[in-house]
C-alpha cells in the first residue's frame, strides 16, 4: 500500500482521496481552503456526491485519510503526491495553469529537504505538453533536482462523471497514464491494478491529449445529437428515437470502425447524404452548423493533402489508390479524385496504380471509371505494376491501404518523398522525407 498526498479537495480531490484511503492507502488531502480541511479531520465532505459522506467518514474514522495546510509535510509524509487543483479557463479560452504550478512549486521546495524517492502526478485536465513545459520546470527549480532521475513525474487524468464520481472509480471506462520514469509507472500500476479495466501507459503528452479528446469527444456528441434533434423536429420525426435506434448499431455508427485520423471521408454516400441532410435542415429554417462545418473539415483535409505533396516539390506524383477506398474501383466523390485533380489542375504529372480501377478497364467492366467526373484521361495515367509507378515518380503519394503493397511502399519511404494518407507503418511519424498527414 502506498503513502499518498493529494493536493485540492475539490469534486476530483475528495473522491480521489477517499477512494484511495477505502482501498488501503494511506491518504494526507491537503488544500488552501481550511474550511475543506477542518469538514474532512471532523469526517465529513466538503462536496455533494453520491455515498461520499458515508466514505469519508469511514475512511476518516479508520484514520486512513486526513486533512492539512502543510504543504511540506504532507510531501516529506508520503511517496507520491497527485495534483487535483482546478484549472479553470482564461479570457483567452487557454488552460489557467496557476494553481497547479503554484502547487508544484510548494511540492517542489518540499522535495528539496527529502532524500527518499518521490513521485509527483498531476490530475487536473492539462493541455498538452503542459506537464512537461510548465510543471516540470517548476518543480525542478524549486527542488533543485531533476525530473525523471531524483524525483519521478506522471500525469494521470480524471475521467469521473459528478453525481456517479465513486462507482466511476471503482468502474472506470477508461485507465490512462503518461509517466516519466519507472518507479511513477510502478505506483499507478498498483493503485490501478485491481480495477476492471485495462490500463493504458504511455507518454505524457499522450495522456494529456487523451483527456482533452475525450471530453471534446463528449461534447461534440451533445451538440451532434441537439442538432439531429432539431432537424428532425423541424420535420416532424423524434430525433430521441433516432439517435436511440442510431446508438443501437456498434458494427458501424458507434463502433471505431471510423474514429481513426487520416484522409478525408468520400465515396456515394456520406458527402452526398451530409449535403442532402443540411439541405432539408435549411429548407425548415433549422441551424446546422455542425454539419457545414463537417463539409468545410473535409474539403480542408484534401486541401491539407495537396499541400503535402506540393511542398515535396516534385513534379511527378504516383498516386497509390484512386478509388474511395481500397477493394472497390467506385470513383465516385473519392477524395483522392479531388485531390488528384487539384495536382493535375496545378501543372502535376499525376500517374495511378490502383489494381481494383485497373481491373475495371482491363476486364472491359462496363462502368470502368464511372463516378471520375474530374480526372483527365483516367486510364492513360494508370500503372499496372507498383515498382514501376515507384520507379516513375519523384513523390509516392499512398491514398489506399493494399497490404501487397505496404512492404514496398515501406521501402520507397527511405528511397523519396511518400505523402502517406492512410499510415503505412505504426511506428511512422513525419520526418525530412516521409510526411504522414496526421502522424
Ligand atoms: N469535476 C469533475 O467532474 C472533473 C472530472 C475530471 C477532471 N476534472 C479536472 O480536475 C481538476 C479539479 O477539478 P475539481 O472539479 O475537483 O475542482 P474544484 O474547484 O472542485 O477543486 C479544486 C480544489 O483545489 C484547491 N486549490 C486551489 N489552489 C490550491 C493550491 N495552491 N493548493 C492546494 N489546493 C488548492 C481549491 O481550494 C479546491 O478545493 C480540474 O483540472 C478539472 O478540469 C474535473
Amino acid at each position: 500500500m502506498a503513502k499518498i498526498s493529494v493536493f485540492g479537495i475539490g469534486y476530483v480531490g475528495v473522491v480521489s482521496a477517499a477512494c484511495l484511503a477505502q482501498d488501503g492507502h494511506d491518504v494526507i488531502a491537503v488544500d488552501v481552503d481550511t474550511g475543506k480541511i477542518t469538514a474532512i479531520n471532523a469526517g465529513q465532505s466538503p462536496i455533494v456526491e453520491e455515498g461520499i459522506d458515508e466514505l469519508v467518514n469511514q475512511v476518516v474514522t479508520a484514520g486512513k485519510l486526513t486533512a492539512t495546510s502543510d504543504f511540506e509535510q504532507a510531501v516529506l509524509d508520503t511517496d507520491v503526491s497527485f495534483i487535483c487543483v482546478g484549472t479553470p479557463s482564461a479570457p483567452d479560452g487557454s488552460v489557467g495553469l496557476s494553481y497547479v504550478t503554484s502547487v508544484c512549486e510548494n511540492i517542489g521546495k518540499a522535495l528539496a529537504k527529502k532524500d527518499s524517492y518521490h513521485s509527483v502526478v498531476v490530475r487536473s485536465t492539462i493541455v498538452p505538453g503542459s506537464t512537461e513545459e510548465a510543471c516540470i520546470p517548476v518543480l525542478e527549480q524549486t527542488s533543485g533536482k531533476t525530473a525523471g532521475k531524483e524525483f519521478g513525474v506522471g500525469y494521470f487524468p480524471e475521467f469521473l462523471r459528478e453525481s456517479t464520481a465513486i462507482a466511476d472509480n471503482y468502474a472506470p471506462g477508461l485507465i490512462v497514464f503518461g509517466y516519466l520514469d519507472d518507479g511513477t509507472r510502478e505506483i499507478l500500476e498498483e493503485i490501478n491494478g485491481k480495477l476492471p479495466c485495462d490500463i493504458h501507459a504511455v507518454e505524457i503528452k499522450t495522456a494529456e491529449m487523451v483527456k482533452y479528446t475525450s471530453n471534446t469527444w463528449r461534447a461534440v456528441k451533445v451538440t451532434f445529437a441537439n442538432e439531429i434533434g432539431n432537424i428532425a423536429k423541424a420535420s416532424g420525426i423524434d430525433g430521441q428515437t433516432v439517435m436511440e435506434i442510431l446508438c443501437s448499431d456498434d458494427k458501424i455508427a458507434m463502433s471505431p470502425y471510423f474514429m481513426r485520423p487520416g484522409f478525408a471521408f468520400g465515396g456515394s454516400c456520406l458527402p452526398k447524404d451530409v449535403r442532402a441532410l443540411k439541405y432539408l435542415a435549411g429548407s425548415t429554417g433549422t441551424k446546422h452548423h455542425l454539419l457545414s462545418a463537417v463539409l468545410e473539415a473535409n474539403e480542408a483535409q484534401i486541401a491539407k493533402a495537396e499541400q503535402m505533396v506540393i511542398a515535396s516539390g516534385q513534379k511527378k506524383v504516383g498516386f497509390v489508390g484512386i478509388s474511395f477506398k481500397p477493394g472497390t474501383d467506385d470513383l465516385r466523390e473519392s477524395p483522392l479524385i479531388s485531390l488528384a485533380a487539384r495536382l493535375i489542375d496545378k501543372g502535376i504529372d499525376v500517374s495511378i496504380y490502383d489494381p481494383f480501377v485497373q481491373e475495371a478497364y482491363d476486364t472491359g467492366t462496363p462502368g470502368a471509371g464511372r463516378g471520375n467526373e474530374e480526372v483527365p484521361d483516367l486510364e492513360s495515367r494508370l500503372v499496372a505494376d507498383l515498382d514501376a509507378l515507384i520507379e516513375g515518380s519523384g513523390t509516392v503519394l499512398v491514398g489506399n491501404h493494399y497490404a501487397g503493397a505496404v512492404e514496398r511502399l515501406k521501402k520507397a519511404a527511405n528511397e523519396r518523398p511518400v505523402v502517406d494518407l492512410t499510415r503505412l507503418n505504426r511506428d511512422k511519424v513525419s520526418d525530412s522525407q516521409y510526411q504522414g498527414i496526421c502522424w
